[in-house]
């Protein structure tokens, strides 16, 4: 298993809708096998697909992250988030793709899932707290969508600073990283 690179807001991968894994291969295996590496490497208690550079429907999460001991990694493939609470609540929300910026946002603080693991097995699982925050957070990636498009227009404002710099780094980086062509998937302004 690997550690993978985590791209940055700015990069297109993270504002773009990602297709269904067609197959459940040995590829798909592993390469969530180094996303679950990465996810603890990086602290991060979710890591989707788009934010290592790939749009393919596929995340991992563990909301029980806090030894070693108590890691109980998942694997979703696929997911379809089939049922919401009516009940909202906010939560202060980060992203590895984004350090450095916090917000808030209100969500459903239950959900209902369905996905496939790595084996191939279909699952469906019913969460609540955290784990239900990261599923919604995750699903959102594989749909190019970010949790500071869900804040509040004032409080995103407040970031618009942090989040312009990030992107002229990211942009710069890609530019600097050769055969990227310029960039024509301008993603969304901020
Ligand atoms: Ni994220």
């Amino acid at each position: 298993m690997s550690v993978l690179p985590i791209v940055m807001y700015g990069t297109p991968s993270l504002h773009e809708t990602s297709v269904p894994v067609a197959e459940i291969t040995d590829e798909i295996r592993r390469l969530a096998a180094d996303m679950i590496e990465t996810m603890y490497a990086a602290k991060g208690i979710g890591l989707a697909a788009p934010q290592i550079g790939r749009n393919i429907r596929l995340f991992v999460a563990d909301a029980d992250q806090v030894e070693i001991e108590s890691r109980n990694p998942r694997v979703f493939i696929n997911p379809e988030i089939v049922e919401e609470s009516v009940e909202d609540e906010p939560y202060t929300e980060g992203c590895l793709s984004i350090p450095g910026v916090e917000g808030e946002v209100w969500r459903p603080s239950r959900v209902r899932v369905r996905a496939k693991d790595e084996h191939g097995n279909a699952f469906e699982l019913e969460a609540e707290d955290l784990l239900a925050r990261v599923i919604q957070h995750e699903t959102d990636h594989l749909n190019g969508v970010l949790f500071i498009d869900r804040m509040e227009k004032s409080k995103r404002a407040l970031l618009a600073g942090k989040l312009s710099a990030l992107r002229r780094e990211t942009e710069e980086a890609l530019g600097a990283g050769a055969a990227q062509g310029k960039g024509g998937e301008g993603g969304s302004a901020d």
